[in-house]
């Protein structure tokens, strides 16, 4: 992007700032394992409770989404006015980083990690510091106390990891929450929380009361399936909360989205039911791919990442020819569990491959 192409002037932060990219595929032409989303459709209560929205959109939402908000604190325990919910909980991280940091701060990142987050931070002005992930694919807990300075105003978490999938253990957290300073916000993306299995899994939420700084955000968009409506939720200190408030556009989330969320939280047992058949899925495509000789890390998530460019190359080859669509990186593949079928087609996809040739 040439500012001299045009001549509105825009902020000279933009011209660091990539496009997001969103995963290629739309579902029916291709198999979309491309962008973490959940295969099952939307429940029938949530379709209704969208459609009865239709005929009161000629008015706005509620402001703050306070009756969601209230639903939330009930389903987690926690008090209401810690909670706040945006636009996707992309948005809610924007808002978020808007309210700490600016041109000349910084913001520390485990890399590679969530690819808006070089995004996110861009917008604001303040600059991207990343640190590289361990040979195991896990936050660095050193390297990223190494890399808070003076200017850090952010230092972001995500726990399991986009796009490797690997979790963030307590321990880790603890040692990193040892050595930010207590005036430095810190995030804890947990996304992926819901398909977090392992031993010992952080629980952001019950964490916020113990550190001041902290704030983690969850979404709807991947266990409870709702991301084509965009909703995101975090819980942090009320003084945090306020400070989003102040820097979230009025009427973040659209009356759909809320009433959606609200019912899918009313049937969270088929929720947990649909993310128990996605775990159980991801761990039978885990063990298949490793059986045939893919060198995979441990993955929490909804997802499987390949490392390696030649085996990205090779998986995205052997994907296209069967119209597969998958999330490449530079250094890497990333592959979103789906329905049994298309797990089983991207098996099928990959078979040829002999990754002792990679
Ligand atoms: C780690 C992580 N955080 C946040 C998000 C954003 O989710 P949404 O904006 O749909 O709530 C994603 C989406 O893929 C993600 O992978």
């Amino acid at each position: 992007m040439a500012q001299d192409s045009h001549p509105i002037r825009v902020r000279p932060a933009l011209e660091s700032i990539a496009t997001y990219k969103p995963g290629k595929g739309r579902p029916g032409r291709v198999r979309k394992l491309s962008s973490n989303e959940n295969p099952f459709p939307p429940l029938p209560q949530v379709v209704d409770a969208i459609a009865g929205m239709a005929d009161s959109v000629n008015r706005y939402p509620d402001m703050i989404a306070a009756p969601l908000i209230e639903r939330l604190a009930e389903h987690h325990g926690v008090d209401a006015d810690r909670i706040t919910v945006g636009n996707g909980s992309c948005s809610l991280i924007a808002h978020l980083l808007q309210a700490v940091a600016t041109e000349g701060d910084e913001i520390v990142m485990p890399w590679r990690s969530f690819e808006a987050y070089p995004i996110l931070v861009g917008i604001t002005g303040a600059r991207a510091v990343e640190v590289p992930l361990t040979p195991a694919f896990e936050h660095d807990p050193h390297g990223l106390a190494q890399a808070v300075t003076e200017h850090t105003r952010a230092v972001l978490l995500c726990t399991p990891n986009n796009p490797t999938g690997t979790p963030l253990s307590a321990e880790a957290f603890e040692a990193i929450m040892a050595s930010v300073p207590s005036d430095v916000l810190v995030l804890l993306d947990e996304a992926y929380y819901d398909f977090d299995d392992s031993p010992g899994r952080l629980d952001g939420f019950a964490l916020v009361e113990k550190y001041p700084n902290l704030i983690a955000a969850r979404t709807f968009s991947k266990a409870y399936g709702l991301c084509g409506l965009r909703v995101g939720y975090a819980v942090s200190s009320p003084f945090i909360a306020e400070c989003i408030r102040k820097t979230t556009p009025p009427f973040a989330v659209n009356s759909a989205a809320q009433a959606a969320a609200i019912e899918a939280l009313n049937h969270r047992d088929v929720v947990d039911q649909q993310v128990a058949t996605i775990i159980a899925e991801r761990d039978a495509l885990v063990a298949a791919v490793r059986q045939r000789g893919f060198d995979v890390p441990e993955t929490r998530a909804n997802f499987l990442w390949f490392p390696g460019e030649r085996a990205r190359d090779a998986i995205v080859a052997a994907c296209e020819r069967h119209a597969i669509s998958v999330r490449a990186f530079p250094d890497g593949v990333r592959v979103s569990v789906g329905a049994p079928d298309d797990n089983q087609a991207f098996l099928d996809a990959i078979a040829d491959i002999d990754p002792a040739a990679l």
